[in-house]
């Protein structure tokens, strides 16, 4: 069985909009054992887990946990960042609107775990659903005193609040959703601090993704151990994949770290469509690389995506087949990055805009040699000198062509000699 189900082991299973379901399936028992257990012994479960966050970065969990923990500033808070707003990426909206109870859970432990007494959900303006299903569950444990004060009859406080995204991708991008949930333009600050000691309103603040959350119960129930025999050595447990483009399944599925790509998209994904072949994938969203399909064979794991300059590995597995061309992929993506920049910084801002009219050269095949290596440097130099994560990964799937797919390059500026010679012929 390739797919290994952890956190969504209740969907499909359950009604996501009753909570009797969910505890019925043992769901808020770990939440509830939590109490019993020393907060070193949680501590130590996340550390054994060896657990990543899933929002992209792949930045260890405990560490994060364990800086909230030491603060003794008050109130802390805890922010799951549902904002969702990279193409190609739809797994926090399933899960939420699959299996809300399991995402407040994880929220509760990380909560006691790190004595914070506030959590915020940020969920991307556009998932009215997924808003209201979550608001519904919110209410529901609130009912069972699993939020509000002395929750679980212990004495704890720990509530949250919704809040719906203000429509701009870099608001998923941490240090921008806390200035948006703050009442503020989202734009991101300079580092450090970080959250987890000057976070939202300056108070410590662990922000994690959807997923990270929702794994926390799964860990505390089989333990840290076992979990971290699940995947690979450097990517534990499993992942969400949300796979889109052109095969016969499209879906989310969990898998365990270290299949390979080329088996989830035959597998789960049902294969290419009939009489097509695919010709490259863009791995992890709009910020990922662009892949040829030789390279299929590569299997999910934080820190093979990190070869490719690519920080974000959301899991997103656009597959595209024999019909797509390399340079409307790449129109697509940086009139994206182009629209969504904040404008907060010059490399972004003015760079972004630079490369695409060098782009724009190859797609009207007017490039010249010069405007290959201008490309080049564009691309690099937005890459290292941008401020956020925004900027740093806007030219991935660029510079990731440029390395695959050169030959597409040298095609167009071949094009234009020939077209020129015919012209004066
Ligand atoms: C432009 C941009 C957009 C981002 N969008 C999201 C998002 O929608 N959801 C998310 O969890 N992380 C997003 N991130 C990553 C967050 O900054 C942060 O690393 C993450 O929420 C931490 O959670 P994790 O450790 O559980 O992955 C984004 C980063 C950037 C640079
Ligand atoms: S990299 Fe882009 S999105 Fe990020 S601060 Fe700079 S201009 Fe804004």
């Amino acid at each position: 069985m390739l797919e290994k189900k952890l956190i969504t082991k209740h969907i499909g299973v359950i009604d996501p909009k009753s909570i009797f379901e969910y505890l019925r399936l043992d769901g808020y028992k770990q939440a509830e054992r939590m109490f019993d257990m020393s907060r070193m012994d949680i501590h130590d479960a996340f550390e054994t887990s060896k657990l990543r966050g899933r929002g992209g970065a792949g930045f260890p969990v405990s560490i994060k946990l364990m800086a909230m923990a030491k603060e003794s500033t008050q109130p802390k808070y805890i922010i799951c960042n549902a904002d969702e707003g990279e193409p190609g990426n739809f797994k926090d909206r399933y899960l939420m609107e699959n299996n809300p109870h399991i995402i407040i859970e994880g929220m509760i432990i990380a909560a006691y775990a790190t004595g914070a007494s506030k959590g915020y959900i940020y969920i991307r303006g556009e998932y009215d659903k997924s808003i209201d299903v979550m608001k519904e569950a919110l209410q529901q444990a609130r009912q069972k005193r699993f939020l509000g004060e002395n929750i679980f009859n212990k004495r704890f406080d720990f509530d949250i609040e919704i809040r719906r995204g203000a429509g701009s991708y870099v608001c998923g991008e941490e240090f921008a959703l806390l200035e948006s949930i703050e009442g503020k333009a989202g734009r991101t600050r300079v580092k450090p601090p970080f959250p987890t000691s000057k976070g939202l309103f300056g108070k410590p603040t662990l922000i994690n993704n959807v997923e990270t959350f929702a794994t926390l119960p799964t860990i505390l129930e089989i333990g840290g151990e076992a979990f971290a025999k699940i995947g690979t050595p450097s990517s534990t447990g499993t992942k969400l994949i949300s796979l889109s483009g052109n095969v016969k399944n499209k879906g989310v599925f969990e898998v365990p770290f270290g299949v390979p790509m080329r088996t989830i998209i035959n597998e789960l994904g049902g294969g290419p469509l009939e009489g097509r072949k695919i010709k490259m994938i863009q791995l992890g969203g709009a910020c990922g690389p662009v892949i040829p399909e030789y390279m299929l064979d590569m299997v999910i794991d934080f820190d093979r995506f990190e070869e490719f300059e690519s920080k974000t590995g959301a899991g997103a597995i656009i597959v595209m087949d024999d019909r797509q061309d390399i340079f409307d992929v790449l129109k697509r993506v940086s009139d994206f990055f182009q629209h969504e920049s904040c404008g907060k910084c010059t490399p972004c801002r003015e760079g972004n805009l630079h490369m695409l009219k060098t782009l724009h050269k190859f797609f009207e095949k007017t490039a010249t040699e010069k405007d290959l290596s201008l490309l080049e440097t564009q691309a690099r130099v937005i890459h290292q000198t941008s401020l956020c994560g925004l900027g740093q990964t806007a030219p991935t799937a660029v510079i990731s062509s440029l390395h695959y797919f050169r030959f597409s390059f040298l095609k167009r500026i071949e094009d234009r000699l020939e077209e020129a010679n015919y012209a004066e012929n």
